[in-house]
């Protein structure tokens, strides 16, 4: 950050979900990696609750926290000790309480004769809330000039391209776009926030391959076995594309295919490569998309939401959707872009399938070795869960030995004995992190940083909500005919293309219909 300093951090909705799962984790691993940078910290929990019973819940919270295993307890135990004296709870309600936290933030900084850093006030609560705290935190709670203000928000960003546009314009009257940082949790995962740096660093090896004629085709996969039982309500209005498509899966989309900047490291030019990769998107229509509903789900929405039942449940749970670029780089290859909820198993990865005719670097080594040399060439940026169970980074030998930062991914040697899409994994170069980071920890990180391209800009969500958002409209004045059989429990065992349209195999051979019901 600029300067060494004191920073406060606010995180409200301190008791929430979101709060206690990740972000005081993520909140105690920052002060674990800063206490010996020379910055000093204050951690402010709020919420409406009272005092005294906000104040239990969230110590209650606090007091299991846990440090990565390359920590040792007793440092643990120290550091935990004082991030624990070092946090209080708030209760803000009224504009006073507002003005009360800033007085307080004041007054400590003028008793340890302080310098102010700067101050996050995370948003870990609904978005009908944001404009009312936002108005509080603007009025009654800015630092200083010298001093920066970030603040963080959490999804969803509005429900299509018009309600996003009125959410951003109602926080634009509060803060200026530096000082928003919108959460995407995909670009805190270990293997997506690699596929920059990976692009980069291999581009002697990529810069011939990463286009049209070499790529046959990308998978972007996020499979789930959690179905939506008891978020329904939440899961009604939004569906599987508004959940993960229009965000996590286009995010990784975009990582993939926009044009490297040529300083990685500048998160203004990454931006601006990210943006300008938007425009090269081919409006979707219905025969690029297959939607299917995992058997319990209507009657689960119809209990939860106390309808009848002959009430018509719609939502999609699944979907895969084909999407092209017209770009130089791009024309013509199929980006698969797939979830779903109730699935087989709980995997996401990226799958980058290269053609088998072209480009063999290895060939006669290979040959030597007695392996086929050109075939199945793929990159994989393996996400998490799934049979390998840890992010990864795989490329197939066969293709080239890639360039990895020695400090933060290592070469993983003793590999198990695992197919992985239809490979033995010693077909591959696998990498993993070094130190596995929970994705709430890198997030956090990156905004002490003040890393602004691992968050979603304004113009990115609105640009993104653009290209979503007539499909999605298209989608509501034909009720789409879902798959009928639900796809709970399907081994989706492959896609395909039949013509510019995408299929999809099952385990037991049923027949997915497009959205425009054909
Ligand atoms: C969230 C969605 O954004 O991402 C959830 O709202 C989904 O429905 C989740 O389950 C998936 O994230 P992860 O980290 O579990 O893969």
């Amino acid at each position: 950050t600029d300067s060494r300093g004191h920073i406060s951090v606010v995180l409200l909705g301190a008791t929430g979900d979101l709060a206690k799962k990740y972000l005081w984790e993520g909140l105690f691993h920052l002060y674990l990696d800063q206490v010996s940078s020379g910055h000093s910290f204050t951690f402010h929990g709020a919420a409406l609750t009272a005092h005294e019973p906000g104040q239990k819940l969230m110590f209650e919270v606090l007091k299991k926290l846990a440090c990565p295993t390359h920590v040792s307890s007793d440092r643990c135990a120290v550091v935990k000790d004082q991030f624990l004296k070092l946090s209080q709870y708030h209760q803000l309600k009224t504009s006073e309480n507002y003005t009360a936290l800033n007085r307080e933030i004041e007054t400590l900084l003028r008793q340890e004769g302080l310098k102010e850093a700067g101050r996050i006030f995370y948003f870990s609560v609904p978005p009908f809330a944001y404009a009312e705290i936002a108005r509080h935190i603007n009025s009654s709670c800015r630092p200083p000039q010298g001093a920066w203000l970030r603040v963080v928000l959490e999804k969803p960003f509005g429900h299509d391209h018009k309600s996003a546009q009125q959410l951003a314009m109602e926080l634009m009257t509060f803060f200026r776009e530096e000082e928003m940082y919108r959460v995407d949790h995909y670009l805190g995962k270990q293997a997506v926030a690699h596929i920059l740096p990976f692009r980069d660093q291999n581009r002697q090896f990529l810069d011939p391959i990463w286009n049209r004629h070499h790529v046959e085709r990308v998978e972007i996969v996020l499979k789930e076995t959690l179905d939506a039982k008891g978020r329904t309500s939440f899961y009604e209005q939004y569906g599987v594309i508004r959940d993960v498509l229009q965000n996590h899966l286009t995010e990784v989309l975009m990582y993939l295919t926009m044009e490297l900047p040529a300083n990685i490291s500048s998160s203004e030019q990454v931006l601006q490569r990210k943006l300008q990769t938007f425009k090269s998107l081919q409006r979707l229509g219905s025969s690029n998309v297959v939607l299917g509903q995992y058997q319990a789900y209507a009657s689960q929405v119809r209990e939860e939401l106390e309808k009848a039942q002959d009430y018509a449940v719609t939502t999609p749970t699944f979907a895969g959707v084909l999407i092209q670029l017209d770009s130089l780089r791009w024309e013509g290859v199929p980006f698969l872009l797939t979830s779903g909820k109730a699935l087989d198993e709980r995997v996401g990865y990226v799958r980058v399938l290269f053609k088998n005719q072209a480009y063999c670097v290895q060939r006669e080594t290979l040959r030597e070795a007695g392996r086929s040399p050109c075939e199945a060439k793929q990159i994989i940026f393996y996400i998490g869960h799934g049979e390998l169970d840890h992010p990864a980074v795989l490329v197939s030998r066969n293709l080239f030995k890639p360039i990895m930062p020695a400090g933060s991914w290592k070469e993983v040697v003793d590999l198990p004995q695992l197919r992985l899409f239809g490979h033995p994994l010693s077909d591959y170069y696998v990498y993993s992190p070094v130190t596995e980071r929970e994705t709430y920890s890198v997030l956090i990180s990156s905004i002490f940083h003040g890393r602004k391209d691992s968050f979603i800009t304004t113009e990115n969500l609105l640009a993104s909500w653009e290209f979503w958002t007539p499909l999605l409209e298209s989608l509501t004045q034909h009720i789409p005919r879902l798959y009928p059989g639900g796809l709970e429990n399907q081994h989706l065992l492959d896609f395909e293309m039949v013509g510019r349209e995408l299929a999809f195999t099952l385990e037991e051979p049923v027949e997915l219909l497009h959205a425009d019901g054909q």
